[in-house]
């Protein structure tokens, strides 16, 4: 079957830097060129007009510049994908571009490999988000209803550490969470190095680059669209694939999109890096619970202490920041090889949420497989510690005035979950 052919406009107000353009894509057969505009203006109504995959935009132009003529696409047009080229090619430049919603930024006279390999990476791109934005259903936005009673819980799971066991314990407790009834967002707040994805093994076609673009205006064909969907339900939003992607996601405007998740879901578990930033600390702040995971280590017992008086500094209340202990061997602290349990309780003040114990072989069997590690035998540990947390968390959350939550309430089908959940999580 013939792919579909790539089309794409020109925009540039010197005809030689058309021309060439034009010339080099005619080699390609994949490529069609559809039109060429001398200004942002022209630009902008060919685009409209012609609706092209791709728009080779300059920056520089004398009636409206690139960048604003960018900016008026991505509200008329938001399935072209734009990029920016200019003769500078300095960080200010890409930035002002990334901003106006520009996929990709090109120094002019692109190099030809790198002008094929762009549009063709920026044009797949495109085809999957066009799938879930297309301009018919721009005029009919489902908006994202809040329901009045309707109350969610933000789980931070933090470490200081690299390594410590952010991911694992963030995907199982995501995964643990998830039940009838229950909805579960687990975001993957990592946006260099990411792995959700590859803990859970799913291939995201869209990641949060694309919904934080469209924070101020989000809608649920949208929302629904990108995030990803694991067997077992839980819904994924995956970091960036490439770690240059992080780029495109303005950080000062992560908060606002979790906060405006919030309605779609009862529990958000956000897998945090290592970094205590403006956007950590936002995150922090609309948690109900922060999960600190350290291992048994000295080092992780001064970065976990460090970590712990900058989160009491805070003035959160005592039960919000909760120790996870990850890789505990009970053998090595009786030899005194790892610190104790006791250590970690006593110079954090706070007794252990849970103690996740070590064990290779089933969480590496689970990570290489990309499943989740209470996918397999829940009847024993580590699975059965780390459904033991969710259960714990769920018990935590609900409000006080009501009846222990047992799974069995959970589980009961009858009810549509909305309502469910507002007599579990009541209150916060
Ligand atoms: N309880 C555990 N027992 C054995 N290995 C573990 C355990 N928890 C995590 N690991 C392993 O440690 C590695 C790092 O874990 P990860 O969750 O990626 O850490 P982080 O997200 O904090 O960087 C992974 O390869 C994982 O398999
Ligand atoms: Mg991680």
């Amino acid at each position: 079957m013939a792919e579909k052919k790539i089309k794409i406009l020109i925009v540039d107000d010197i005809p030689e830097a058309r021309e060439r353009l034009q010339k080099l894509l005619a080699f390609e057969p994949d490529f069609e060129v559809v039109g060429m505009a001398s200004g942002g203006r022209e630009g902008i109504r060919l685009a409209i007009e012609l609706q092209p995959d791709i728009v080779l935009m300059d920056i520089n132009m004398p009636d409206i510049d690139g960048i604003t003529a960018a900016t008026e696409l991505r509200r008329n047009v938001p399935t072209v994908g734009v990029i920016m080229m200019s003769v500078q090619g300095e960080a200010e430049y890409i930035r002002r571009a990334l901003q106006a919603g520009a996929r990709d930024f090109l120094t002019k006279p692109p190099p030809t490999e790198e002008l094929y390999a762009t549009v063709r990476r920026v044009a797949e791109d495109m085809r999957s988000l066009s799938i879930l934005v297309s301009s018919e259903d721009k005029k009919e936005k489902k908006k994202l209803e809040v329901e009045a009673d309707h109350v969610s819980h933000v789980i931070a799971v933090y470490s200081p550490q690299g390594g410590a066991g952010k991911t694992t314990i963030a995907t199982n407790l995501a995964a643990a969470l998830k039940r009838e009834g229950v909805r579960v967002l687990l975001v993957d707040c990592d946006l260099q190095f990411g792995d959700v994805g590859v803990f859970l093994n799913l291939k995201p076609q869209a990641t949060i680059v694309e919904l934080i673009r469209s924070v101020d205006d989000l809608d649920l064909d949208l929302v629904n669209g990108v995030l990803v969907t694991h067997d077992s339900g839980l819904r994924v939003l995956a970091a960036p694939v490439r770690p240059e992607d992080a780029e495109y996601v303005p950080t000062a405007k992560v908060p606002l999109l979790i906060e405006k998740l919030r309605s779609q879901f009862d529990f958000i578990v956000l897998d945090m890096n290592t970094r205590i930033d403006e956007m950590a600390l936002a995150l922090f702040d609309m948690a109900s619970r922060i999960l600190l995971v350290l291992n048994p280590t000295l080092p992780a017992l001064k970065n976990g202490l460090a970590a712990i008086t900058l989160l009491d500094s805070l003035e959160y209340p005592q039960e919000k920041t909760q120790l996870v202990l990850n890789r505990v061997t009970p053998e090595l602290e009786r030899s005194k090889v790892a610190i104790a349990v006791s250590v970690f309780e006593q110079k954090l003040r706070r007794k252990a949420f849970a103690i996740i114990p070590m064990d290779e072989k089933r969480v590496l069997y689970a990570v290489n497989r990309g499943i989740s590690v209470i996918a397999k035998d829940r009847n024993q540990s580590p699975a059965r510690d780390l459904i033991t947390m969710a259960d714990a968390l769920i018990q935590d959350l609900a409000p006080k005035q009501e009846a222990p939550a047992s799974s069995q309430q959970l589980q009961t089908p009858d009810k549509p979950p909305a309502s469910r959940l507002g007599r579990l999580f009541g209150s916060r």
